[in-house]
């Protein structure tokens, strides 16, 4: 790799022009000359001229360039055409000794001189934060790495899960391999791994679990003759209720609410029945008669209808006075009760 040299005109024009007399040391043999040197990388000119030939015995004196170091020299036209060699008069300046990271090496690939590159690596298991190579560059009078040594790190600590501990909470660092475990407060129910390992890229994995509010098992009680209405979750605190179909009377509680029971949710109270409603048997009225029959039963909903008894050989009507036709229903606390009370036969004025 050639090293990097900076850009600059070796010879402004007709700057000093009387310089350039001064530079030679003149000699008789006027058919000998030198072409204008060419530019060296490593070192820039200190006599400045434009001329393109040089008499033979011209010494023109060089400094070396920044990311050089040597003493300023002179390249002498020979009686030959040629230059003297600038071959090593300058010498390319050395970065420090580039220091190994902790837990990381550092890669020479050819010097550590101006222009060079150098790579860093970290040990297995460590990740590398920074740059992972540096290059030799010019600072000033002086040279330099362009990057700092990077840091090979392990594992940070592993995330904090809200609602939830976690082990070796004292701890700064970690090696590749070792785990630590998650749980999570009363109330709350781990979900994800509950254990996270740190990794040889110096993450953690799997991802970090969660602490959800605990939730009771889908409410599996089925209600005969009724329905269960549900919340929209089962998490702690959450209520179903019972409804029994009509003509049913709920035996049991009318909700169930999930609780926290040691370290478990559950239901707090299991599913009630829906028990059928009877009305007792419709009342027995003088002269008259209803459609029920003996040892008959009367479940909500089934009505009876009520006659009044003909007695024409005494030369009387019994007229019904009330509701012909009573239904069985039932009062707010789920008891069978009549629609209306049974009508009675009488005779009209
Ligand atoms: C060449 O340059 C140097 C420094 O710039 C100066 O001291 C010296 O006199 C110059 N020489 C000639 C021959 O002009
Ligand atoms: C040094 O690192 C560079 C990029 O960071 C890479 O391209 C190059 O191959 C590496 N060289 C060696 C010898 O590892
Ligand atoms: C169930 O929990 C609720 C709310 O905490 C409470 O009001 C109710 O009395 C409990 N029922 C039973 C059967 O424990």
């Amino acid at each position: 790799m050639a090293p990097p040299v900076l850009l600059e005109r070796p010879f402004p024009s007709r700057r000093f022009p009387g310089l350039l007399l001064a530079a030679l040391v003149l000699r008789l043999s006027f058919s000998d000359q030198c072409n204008a040197p060419e530019r060296l990388p490593f070192a820039r000119p200190t006599n400045l001229t434009d001329a393109s030939e040089f008499p033979v015995g011209t010494h023109l004196k060089y400094e070396c360039r920044p990311g050089y170091h040597g003493r300023p020299f002179s390249i002498i036209c020979l009686k030959n055409s040629v230059w003297t060699s600038a071959k090593d008069k300058c010498t390319r300046k050395s970065c420090r000794n580039p220091k190994d990271p902790v837990n990381g090496m550092v890669h020479v690939i050819k010097d550590i001189q101006f222009g060079s590159q150098i790579n860093y690596s970290c040990n297995e298991g460590y990740r590398l934060i920074g740059s992972s190579s540096a290059t030799c560059i010019i600072s000033g009078n002086t040279v330099i790495w362009d990057n700092e040594t990077p840091i090979c790190e392990i594992c940070q600590p592993p995330p904090d899960v809200l609602h939830g501990e976690r082990t070796q909470k004292d701890k700064d660092n970690f090696w590749p391999g070792q785990a630590v475990f998650y749980s999570c407060e009363p109330g709350y129910d781990l979900r994800g791994a509950a254990s996270l390992h740190c990794t040889p890229q110096g993450d953690w994995s799997p991802a970090a679990p969660r602490c959800e509010v605990k939730s009771c098992d889908d409410f599996l009680g089925q209600l005969l003759n009724g329905h269960v209405l549900f919340p929209l979750n089962l998490q702690l605190g959450a209520k179903v209720d019972f409804v029994c179909d009509e003509g049913f009377r709920l035996k049991g509680s009318s909700a169930s609410y999930c609780v926290l029971a040691g370290m478990e949710s559950l239901w707090n109270s299991s599913v009630p029945v829906c028990e059928q409603i009877f009305c007792p048997s419709p009342p027995v009225i003088p002269n008259g008669r209803h459609t029920g029959k003996p040892l008959e039963v009367f479940p909500f909903g089934k009505a009876v209808t009520y006659t009044c008894d003909p007695h024409p050989d005494r030369g009387m009507t019994f007229n019904l006075i009330g509701e012909s036709t009573i239904r069985c229903t039932s009062d707010p606390q789920g008891n069978g009760i009549w629609s209306s009370p049974a009508p009675r036969c009488g005779i009209l004025g």
